[in-house]
């Protein structure tokens, strides 16, 4: 079912896992200042101490191994390595910590996937305007340029940008994660442009400087639901559902995917609610510059991360407010028969991930995709029996295997989110996605595997031996 050289991963983040949040010249970072402010997270909780994983890396080495994973996705903290965001100043401390964890994953045959940005931008760039200002481009290149020369002789797998939709969304429109904006309709398409701009800027400088003699691969991560309509014979419903993918799926696979620029409907229903709204301002929508290096075929690879799915029905305009949820102009909800896995918005349909499998292939031409991640959460009472989560698991890889195999998708790898339990966001530590629980209130962070841990292992060795029996009918 899944290739013998099949990615078996799990994934964490910088801010989630590490603490140490100003250990050894640490810098901060944008959430760093967003969880010491009142009132942004639950309970006023940060990742100050988190999973501890600056200091106990070595634990968090013994569940993968426990796990058998083939790869492992972390992200690098910007301004661990570059304290106040560029390279006037290296933190050695911080280069240490990564080279060590990359060479004891290597050591231990796990090859690592390591993302740049995973929302944790250095507080230093933001007091020069952030992802709003179109500088940002440079300076995230000389950052990228930084890790692919120091650690790109052992990183073969690069992300760019975690979620460029997340980021621009909940940081710039709904103001729920850093830096905590509320610039509605305005903001996320700029902060979305400019990264889009600073994913190219790095991936033609790995393409021109680094592919040759590191012969490895980068692409950003793109975070999707899986959309259908609510009533397929509504031509409403079926618009929706198309408006519904393009505002965010599309909105940064169409361009380094498919065209160089934004679907067409994001262009021209931005441009008609400007014009409804009288708004006089520059454009909403950014136009990418000629004199720029192209946005179009900047991934050797599709990053997909996906948790759930909705039935979209139209809507008319909402409000007299410019906003993205009225430019999209479609609402999604969840089925009924789609049974919701700790968070509200996690509604479990494991078929959409393969419909949606086939809809990348249908639509971006087939390219290699690894699903960078995938998960489930619980909320309020951990039970380390968690039976259910397994399951979700288990249907879910299944229709990997189904993609793979009866829709011919070319799927490399699967990361299961989330290695541990972390610092869910705004969620902070109540919403846990983790396949080892963490004991946060203890002083040793300790690490237990839960069900859901010890069946992924069991799936993984299970494909792992029939790949390798398949290889030796085959030879
Ligand atoms: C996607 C994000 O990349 C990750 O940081 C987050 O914890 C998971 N979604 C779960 O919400």
């Amino acid at each position: 079912m899944f290739p013998g050289n099949f990615a078996w991963g799990a994934a964490t983040a910088a801010y989630q896992i590490e603490g140490g949040w100003d250990a050894d010249g640490k810098g901060p970072s944008i959430w760093d200042t967003f969880c010491h402010g009142k009132g942004r997270v639950f309970e006023d909780q940060s990742g100050d101490v988190s999973c501890n994983s600056y200091q106990l890396w070595e634990e968090d080495l013994g569940c993968i191994l426990q796990l058998g994973l083939t790869h492992y996705r972390l992200s690098f903290s910007w301004a661990r390595l570059l304290p106040d965001g560029t390279t006037r100043h290296v933190n050695k401390k911080g280069v240490q910590y990564y080279e060590k964890v990359i060479d004891d994953l290597l050591a231990n045959n796990v090859l690592p996937m390591v993302t740049l940005y995973h929302f944790d931008l250095p507080q230093a760039l933001q007091d020069q305007g952030g992802w709003k200002s179109s500088e940002m481009a440079g300076i995230f290149d000389t950052y990228a340029k930084f890790c692919f020369r120091t650690f790109g002789d052992r990183v073969k797998l690069w992300i760019t940008i975690n979620e460029p939709y997340v980021c621009a969304k909940m940081g710039y429109e709904d103001g729920l994660f850093a830096p905590g904006l509320k610039e509605q309709g305005v903001s996320a398409y700029i902060v979305g442009h400019n990264m889009l701009r600073a994913h190219a800027r790095a991936w033609h400088s790995y393409d021109t400087l680094y592919r040759a003699t590191q012969g490895g691969a980068v692409s950003l991560a793109i975070n999707s639901d899986w959309a259908e309509p609510l009533d397929p014979a509504s031509s409403e419903d079926m618009a929706a559902t198309q408006r519904y993918l393009a505002f965010t799926f599309g909105w940064f696979a169409w361009p380094v995917f498919l065209t160089g620029d934004y679907p067409g409907v994001m262009r021209s229903n931005v441009e008609r609610r400007s014009k409804e709204q009288g708004y006089q301002g520059r454009p909403r929508l950014p136009t990418f510059s000629e004199d720029e290096p192209s946005v179009l075929g900047t991934a050797d690879f599709f990053a997909l991360n996906y948790y759930t799915s909705r039935k979209v029905k139209a809507r008319g305009a909402c409000g007299g407010m410019l906003s993205l949820d009225s430019d999209r102009d479609a609402e999604g909800v969840t089925d009924a028969s789609w049974p919701v896995c700790g968070v509200s918005w996690l509604a479990v349909f494991p078929e959409g991930l393969r419909n949606l499998l086939r809809y990348i292939k249908d639509t971006l031409n087939g390219p290699e995709i690894y699903i960078t991640e995938n998960g489930f959460s619980q909320v309020g009472l951990v039970d380390l029996e968690d039976v259910q989560r397994a399951g979700y698991y288990l249907d879910t890889i299944q229709e990997v295997g189904k993609a793979i195999q009866e829709d011919g998708v070319d799927v490399r790898g699967y990361f299961a989110w989330s290695l541990l339990d972390n610092f869910e966001w705004a969620s902070g530590y109540s919403v846990r996605f983790g396949l080892f629980h963490v004991d946060f209130s203890g002083a040793e962070q300790k690490r237990s595997s839960y069900v859901s841990g010890k069946e992924y292992a069991k799936t993984i060795a299970k494909y792992r031996t029939q790949a390798g029996t398949d290889d030796l009918t085959t030879e």
